[in-house]
């Protein structure tokens, strides 16, 4: 009888073992074990001794009886094993899928909003081609009579159309700190850069944009040095979309003003 409880109990650890080995859920483990230790408990119970014979009320309460003992084994052993519960595992997905459906919301409202971003510039590139095709001329036009004849203070403050976009340029002067090395309009420190208020005489709009893009595309006349040592920052592609460095440049080339010695550009690359 031992013997065989010894046999029950290493099949059930080889079985359990195995298990373990292939990654089974630990639960399904012990229920390898505990039905490997029944199997035992049954070749152990052929081995009992035989009851005796019965007949009549008895026979039928010792059935009975033993009915009732089998399946309260069976259900106490049940009730210790995991129990699935449609409830319990929803619970679970949900928990696992939560994360998921909230992450995938939340991309569907930054995808829209992305949309949404990509229309408005859409919308005021071609609100900006239509100014520069209307308000163009006027630019120009406003421009021509205070070449050379005004004090700098006041050439170049592009009075006439480009409205916004012009804006936009004045504002990427200011954001990214040209004026700490270059004087305007009498403001800002001369220290390291040229003064800029003759600039658009001397090179065009893409001229400009190209030296701010790259900075050793040309070099200021008499800034030998300063161009070799590459004081002008080489950053300003990163810091700047096409766009604003456009605005910028085309800002920049509103400004003619004669009186003012701007160094002559010399084209190096
Ligand atoms: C750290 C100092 C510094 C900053 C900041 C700087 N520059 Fe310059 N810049 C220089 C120097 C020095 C030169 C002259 C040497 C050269 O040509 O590279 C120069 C030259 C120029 C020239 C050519 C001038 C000429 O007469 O040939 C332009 C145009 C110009 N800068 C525009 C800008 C703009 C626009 C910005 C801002 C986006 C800017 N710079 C920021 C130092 C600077």
């Amino acid at each position: 009888m031992f013997k065989k409880l010894a046999i029950g109990l290493v099949v059930g650890g080889v079985l359990a073992g195995f298990a373990h080995s292939q990654e089974v859920p630990f639960d399904f483990q012990k229920l390898f074990f505990i039905i490997a230790l029944i199997g035992a408990i049954v070749f152990m119970l052929l081995d009992a001794r035989p009851v005796g014979t019965m007949s009549g009320g008895k026979s039928a309460f010792a059935v009975t009886a033993f009915w009732v003992l089998l399946v309260t084994v069976c259900i106490a052993g049940a009730s210790l094993l995991p129990q699935f519960d449609p409830a319990d595992e929803r619970a679970k997905i949900d928990k696992l899928l939560g994360k998921e459906r909230a992450a995938s919301q939340k991309g569907k409202a930054e995808e829209l909003i992305a949309r949404a971003k990509a229309l408005d510039e859409q919308v005021k590139a071609l609100e900006e081609r239509l100014k520069g095709l209307g308000g163009g001329q006027a630019a120009t036009a406003s421009q021509a009579p205070s070449v050379g004849d005004k004090p700098s203070s006041t050439a170049g403050a592009s009075g006439g159309g480009g409205g916004d976009f012009m804006k936009v340029g004045e504002e990427q002067w200011q954001l990214q700190e040209c004026y700490n090395c270059h004087k305007l309009r009498g403001e800002g420190g001369k220290k390291r850069g040229p003064e800029l208020d003759n600039i658009g005489s001397l090179l065009t709009v893409e001229e400009i944009q190209q030296k701010i893009a790259d900075p050793k595309s040309f070099m200021a006349e008499g800034y030998e040095k300063e161009w070799q040592k590459g004081i002008m920052p080489n950053k300003f592609k990163d810091l700047m979309d096409p766009k604003e460095m456009q605005a910028l440049a085309a800002w920049l080339g509103s400004f003619k003003n004669t009186s003012v010695n701007t160094p002559k550009p010399i084209k190096k690359n």
